[in-house]
């Protein structure tokens, strides 16, 4: 099978992120077979769906007229194997709790056709853990988006040693297809690239707002209007090129060791202080929301409306709508 092949497309699970992929599968002329547990989580499900599309054509990524076509090509159901078996690639968004994404796997199994791949939206499970049990690992793999898949480009694709290079060349091949940027892990590791990375910046965050040195607002700013508004267009690899009229070799050979005072002096406990963390920073985030312009909102489903219409006019600028 060829990624030109794929037609139709299970989406198993159908929460914040199965719903996501699902609209952005039949975007793309894929038919999608969306599989939840219940009535009720379908229902939840069709209102995710209704919502996104609704903000895609208010910011005018998508067209009014296309509306209706695009949700005639997606089929929902509560049983696992009328959803499975046609699909040619399966996309899991189950729970991320390894006893239950083996479960889902099995049932797929045993219904899904012999060549469909399966794909995994798990956020750090290992792909070998997930596939432990399973009769055709060969044809599975973790791919990883980021929220809200269909708006957000990324999607890290894992595999194990059980893996077969052509799952995982095919896999690579039907995301891009479908507008993905794909970037395939050549080891297994726990977090995989994107949530370690955002972690590593995160942990230095909290730790200057614990050690006082600046407001959970200032390190919001901070990000944003440095760093992060850079990372929209480069990566730091790229950052570090720019940064010298002789490149990044160049440009580390300046910094030399200049960065071990820093580094000394830098976050590296192995422990989350969640809870301590969340008392502290919840008031200024509350603050932050209380004192937004009501352009951007006051409220969670507000704001992340506001960061929606954002996402997709930095998409336009990147040609991904
Ligand atoms: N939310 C995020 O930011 C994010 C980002 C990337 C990846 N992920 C991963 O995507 C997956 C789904 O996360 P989510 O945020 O959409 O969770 P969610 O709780 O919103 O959705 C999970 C869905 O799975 C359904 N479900 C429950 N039991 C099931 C079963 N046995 N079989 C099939 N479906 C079942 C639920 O009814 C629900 O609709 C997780 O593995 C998560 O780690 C989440």
């Amino acid at each position: 099978m060829k990624a030109e092949d794929i037609k139709c497309v299970a989406s198993i699970g159908g929460g914040v992120i199965g719903s996501s992929w699902t609209l952005l599968f039949a975007m793309r002329g894929l038919q999608v077979f969306q599989y939840d547990i219940n009535d009720a989580q379908i229902e939840g499900c069709k209102k995710n769906i209704e919502n996104n599309i609704n903000s895609l054509i208010e910011f005018g990524a998508i067209k009014a007229e296309d509306k209706e076509e695009i949700k005639s090509r997606i089929s929902y159901t509560t049983k696992i194997a009328e959803a499975v078996k046609d699909a040619q690639f399966i996309q899991e968004n189950g729970p991320e709790r390894l006893p239950i994404k083996q479960g889902i796997l099995a049932e797929i199994e045993e219904s899904a056709p012999a060549d469909a791949i399966y794909a995994s939206s798990s956020s750090g499970l290992l792909i070998s853990d997930v596939t432990a049990n399973a009769v055709h690992p060969e044809r599975c793999v973790g791919g990883h988006p980021y929220n809200p898949p269909h708006l957000i480009p990324l999607v890290e694709i894992t595999y194990c040693e059980k893996t077969s290079p052509e799952t995982v060349k095919l896999a690579k091949e039907f995301y891009q297809s479908i507008g993905k940027e794909a970037v395939v892990l050549n080891k297994e590791c726990p977090g995989y690239i994107a949530n370690r990375l955002q972690l590593a910046v995160y942990r230095e965050m909290i730790d200057l707002v614990m050690r006082g040195i600046c407001s959970a607002e200032d390190a919001d700013k901070a990000l944003v209007y440095g760093p992060g508004i850079r990372w929209a267009i480069f990566g730091h690899n790229m950052i570090m090129q720019l940064g010298n009229p002789n490149g990044l070799k160049a440009m580390m050979e300046m910094l030399g060791d200049g960065g071990d005072v820093w580094l000394a002096d830098m976050a590296d406990w192995k422990h989350m202080p969640s809870k301590e963390y969340g008392e502290i920073a919840q008031a200024s985030v509350d603050e932050m929301m209380k004192n937004f312009p009501d352009e951007i909102g006051h409220t969670n489903p507000e704001i992340a409306k506001y960061r929606d219409k954002m996402l997709i006019e930095i998409l336009k600028l990147h040609k991904k709508f």
